[in-house]
């Protein structure tokens, strides 16, 4: 099983938005990703509306084609507009609102209630849920009474360390595998996101065979100047095949 791609567009909005225009166009950006080969998008809609604005979400979800997914804090507003347009998933992250991009997992246990309460309001409305996690498996286990169906491991620390410490870097690796093995034995997918890029995916899509899909922004963005769009698609997505 190979994990799917779901490319993270919210750079581009960003360069859209830093003259105000229509340009880029984010929607031929996400068509096209999908043409090239992405089996997904992702879009991550914050309270500044700094990258992906709430009023792009109903435009991308009658453009694409493939695996829509929203990632988000999930607030009242981000619920309305999430429960509106019914993603094909929808990614919940504990993000504050001034934050310049998520840095840390759930904490499952403190905040269950809360989250039981959002993720079965999502499911009723047929959307599937992934909660943003470190590779703790106290988390995964307060997850899985959640009732979450997968979930999405932060891959920050694991990219951080593999060009400044290899004994910690070895450590992540063992821990996002023990997780993602606990979650299949839980019958919980998993997804994995943040700072994956061409040096680290290959290693992370090998120690984790039940990986479901990454969904990467910043990396591929930057690697598709150097290399075209349709070209870092591909790129990313032959690191994901694993003999
Ligand atoms: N997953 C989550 C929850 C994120 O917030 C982000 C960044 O928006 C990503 C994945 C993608 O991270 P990156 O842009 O570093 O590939």
């Amino acid at each position: 099983m190979q994990a799917k791609l779901s490319v993270n567009i919210n750079k581009i909005a960003l360069l859209r938005n830093s003259r105000k225009g229509s340009y880029p166009d984010l929607y031929k950006y996400a068509r096209d990703c999908e043409g090239f080969g992405a089996e997904g998008i992702t879009v991550h809609p914050r309270p500044d509306e700094r990258h992906i604005r709430y009023d792009d979400i109903s435009i991308l979800k009658g453009q694409t084609k493939n695996e829509f997914n929203i990632e988000g804090f999930p607030n009242d507003k981000f619920l309305k507009l999430v429960l509106k347009n019914k993603p094909d998933q929808c990614t919940l992250v504990p993000d504050d609102p001034t934050q310049l991009t998520s840095d840390h997992g759930w904490n499952t246990i403190r905040h269950r209630t809360f989250l039981k309460d959002v993720v079965s309001t999502l499911q009723d409305a047929g959307i599937r849920t992934a909660l943003f996690l470190d590779p703790d498996p106290k988390m995964l286990e307060a997850a899985v009474d959640i009732g979450t169906d997968r979930i999405e491991l932060y891959t920050g620390p694991y990219a951080y360390y593999q060009s400044v410490n290899e004994e910690k870097f070895q450590s992540e690796i063992s821990k996002h595998a023990l997780v993602a093995k606990l979650a299949q034995s839980a019958k919980i997918g998993v997804n994995a996101g943040h700072d994956l890029n061409l040096e680290n995916l290959r290693i992370y899509a090998e120690s984790l065979p039940n990986l479901l899909e990454v969904s990467i922004g910043h990396a591929l963005t930057v690697d598709a100047l150097y290399y075209g769009l349709q070209n870092a698609i591909q790129m990313y997505k032959r690191q994901l095949i694993i003999a």
